[in-house]
Order: C-alpha cells, then sequence, then structure tokens
C-alpha cells in the first residue's frame, strides 16, 4: 500500500486525540442546556465558560470579548454584517484575495446599499497599507482584511494597517481563521477590533468557531433568538464543539512556536527539491512573510486538477489552485489577482503542511511530484518535450 500523506491543513486538519478526549463526556453525561440553571445545565455552562477563559488568556483579552459561532464563515458574516447592521449605512473596505466568506458578505452589503472597495494585491499577494489609508473615507465603517491567504499564504501587514484605522477610528475586522494558533496575534498591538477563527484549522473540531469583538466596536446581532453568547449570537451553544476548540486553542498555545519552526523547514525543503527536479516552476505568495506550513507552487502548461488526481494515486493529499465552475475550469481568483498570467495560474497546487507532516513525507512528494510534472508535461499538447 501506497504511503498516506496529508497536505491539506489549510482545508481541515485532524481533531487532536487530547481534543477529542476532553470533548467526548459533553456527548454522553454532560447534556443539559447550558442555559439551564439546574446542575445538568451548569455543568455544560461551565464547559463554555472554561474554552472561553482559554481563548481570552491566548489572546489577551476579556472572556466578554469572545463570542461562539458554527465556522470561521458565520464569524466573518457576524463581524462584517454586525457593524453594518449597527451603522445602516456606509463604505467597506476589503481586499479582492478574501475567502467568499468575505466577499460574498460585502457583495451582499453592496446590494443592500453599501458600497464597497475590494483593495488589490502586489505579485507577493500583500495588501499595501498605503492603499488602505488612501481607501478610507468619512463614511468607511469597517476594513475587513484576512491575517493570511489560504491558497498562497501571504501574511498581510496588519500591524500597519491597524496602526491607519485606529487613528482613522475605523474599525478593523481580520479574518485570522489560516493565522489563530499558527502565527501570533497581538490584537492589541495590531488595533484589531474584530477576529474570526475557527477550529478545524487549528485540529479542533468543523462547525465550531469564534469571534473577538472588542467591547468598543458598535455592532448589532444578525441572528435572533434567546440571550446567548450576551445576546450577540442566538442559538443553544454547540457545547462539545466549543470544549473541544478550547482544547484545541491550548494546545496551540503550547505547540505553536515550536511547529512553526519545523513547518517552515519542511515547506522550504518541498519548494527547493521540487524546484531542482522540475524546470518551469514558480513558487506563489511572499517568500517569506508567508504561512509556515503553506507551500504554493505554480506548474506552467500542466494543470493543476492532473496533478492533484496524479498525487492522489500516490496517497498524497494536496489541492489545486483552479477550480471547475460550470464545466470551465477556471484559474483561482487570487493568483489572477496576483497578476500571475494564466499559463502560470493553470498549474497551481497548494501543499500545506500540518502537525504530522514528517521529512520523510516531503521526500516523498518530492519524489512523487516530479516524475509526474515530467511525464504530465509530455502528454500535454503545449508541454509536449518540456522538461
Ligand atoms: C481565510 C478563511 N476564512 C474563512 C474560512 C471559512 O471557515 P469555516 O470553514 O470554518 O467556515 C476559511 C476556510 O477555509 C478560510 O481559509
Amino acid at each position: 500500500m501506497n504511503r498516506r500523506v496529508y497536505l491539506d491543513h489549510n482545508a481541515s486538519t485532524p481533531v487532536h486525540p487530547e481534543v477529542l478526549q476532553a470533548m467526548l463526556p459533553y456527548f454522553s453525561e454532560r447534556y443539559g442546556n447550558p442555559s439551564s440553571v439546574h446542575g445538568f445545565g451548569r455543568e455544560s455552562r461551565e464547559g463554555i465558560d472554561a474554552a472561553r477563559e482559554q481563548i481570552a488568556a491566548f489572546l489577551k483579552v476579556s472572556k466578554d470579548e469572545i463570542v461562539f459561532t458554527s465556522g470561521g464563515t458565520e464569524s466573518d458574516n457576524l463581524g462584517i454584517k454586525g457593524v453594518a447592521a449597527a451603522r445602516r449605512a456606509g463604505h467597506i473596505i476589503t481586499s479582492q484575495i478574501e475567502h467568499h466568506a468575505v466577499l460574498r458578505t460585502v457583495q451582499t452589503l453592496e446590494q443592500e446599499g453599501f458600497t464597497a472597495t475590494y483593495l488589490p494585491v502586489d505579485g507577493d499577494g500583500m495588501v499595501s497599507p498605503d492603499d488602505v489609508r488612501a481607501a478610507l473615507r468619512p463614511d468607511t465603517i469597517v476594513v475587513s482584511l484576512m491575517g493570511a491567504n489560504s491558497e498562497v499564504g501571504t501574511l498581510q501587514p496588519i500591524r500597519e494597517i491597524g496602526r491607519i484605522t485606529r487613528e482613522a477610528g475605523v474599525p478593523l475586522h481580520v479574518d485570522g481563521v489560516q493565522t489563530f494558533g499558527k502565527v501570533p496575534i497581538d490584537v492589541e498591538a495590531s488595533g484589531i477590533d474584530l477576529l474570526s477563527f475557527s477550529g478545524h484549522k487549528i485540529y479542533g473540531p468543523k462547525g465550531v468557531a469564534g469571534l473577538y469583538i472588542r467591547k468598543s466596536t458598535k455592532m448589532a446581532s444578525i441572528q435572533h433568538g434567546g440571550e446567548h453568547e450576551r445576546r450577540r449570537r442566538a442559538g443553544t451553544e454547540n457545547v462539545a464543539g466549543i470544549v473541544g476548540l478550547g482544547k484545541a486553542v491550548e494546545i496551540r498555545a503550547r505547540e505553536m512556536g515550536e511547529e512553526a519552526t519545523r513547518l517552515t523547514a519542511l515547506r522550504d525543503r518541498l519548494w527547493q527539491g521540487v524546484r531542482e527536479g522540475v524546470g518551469e516552476v514558480r513558487l506563489n505568495g511572499h517568500p517569506t512573510q508567508r504561512l509556515p506550513g503553506t507551500c504554493n507552487m505554480c506548474f506552467r502548461n500542466v494543470e493543476s486538477e492532473s496533478i492533484v488526481l496524479g498525487l492522489d494515486l500516490k496517497g498524497i493529499g494536496v489541492s489545486a489552485g483552479s477550480a471547475c465552475t460550470s464545466g470551465n475550469v477556471e484559474p483561482s481568483y487570487v493568483l489572477v489577482a496576483m497578476g500571475i498570467p494564466l499559463d502560470w495560474a493553470m498549474g497551481s497546487v497548494r501543499s500545506s503542511l500540518g502537525h504530522a507532516t514528517s521529512a520523510e513525507d516531503i521526500e516523498y512528494v518530492i519524489e512523487s511530484i516530479v516524475p509526474l510534472v515530467a511525464k504530465l508535461r509530455t502528454q500535454s499538447p503545449v508541454g509536449a518535450g518540456r522538461p
């Protein structure tokens, strides 16, 4: 049997065994509704409170500033729509390379009468703080930018941007789904007012996440019902999920630093090995200001899907930059925004490394990808005869 190598941690991660253990009692003996006043309810409430404290301690914020949600997508929706609902009109600044959870939220608000600026990025996928400053208007109600892009891993200059938004008195929402628990985030020094994070990117469960909301941020709730989460997000809490998220954060606090160093070395070895073995390949994203485990490469004149499928046959899980929409293969909008030519962008493959990734795994991937790309190029009409 083939070795199995999972290099899609930016898509999702396995639940850490300690996280699973922490969650299990909340599926069986601790089943009370956390809003109930009896002992059964209080046991569930204690689980939620402990998780809130773990996360607040990690972010060095107050526990009242953490709201639990059903995913990074909901956190992004709540952050942006919550500010918009409190203000009722105004201008939103975001970037062209945000996750759809942000892009489509802002587009929806545009249909409701808000206006928006989608900032460009440079060739490395970075937003310029000067562009943020220039885009600010007297009616700007929120700036929403991602901490790191999920496809190419480029880290945005959030500290510099936060200085600008703070000076202007405009709330800064950071989609931190890819940075939270992977690289340090200092909400205070970075002037972050709203921070989205998600469990399943950090070895926690899927379908549970959070939003940090600075106390002074004017927000309205967007989901109506009970008094949960201090009336900011109605709905009975996903107790087991929240407990798992808290545990996952506790583990990240312990392991993040060392793991970042290890993954950066493995990520760089992957790029070095592929670059030495394959012609016409480029690395996407910022050379250094990048998520530790993310390596996005473009192979000119090869289709991403063919590489993903070829590697899948070898037991390797990576993801394609291009996507099939309505029968047409489209290049990634992130790579297009970065100005990457089409013949390169169509051959983009993202590897995202994680906790279990070993040096042997990376050598196996290099040994698999080099002959695969060579073979695909001999088969492709545009790539025939290429090395
Ligand atoms: C940057 C970013 N934002 C938001 C999301 C959505 O998070 P979730 O899958 O928890 O809804 C993702 C997931 O890939 C992401 O990478």
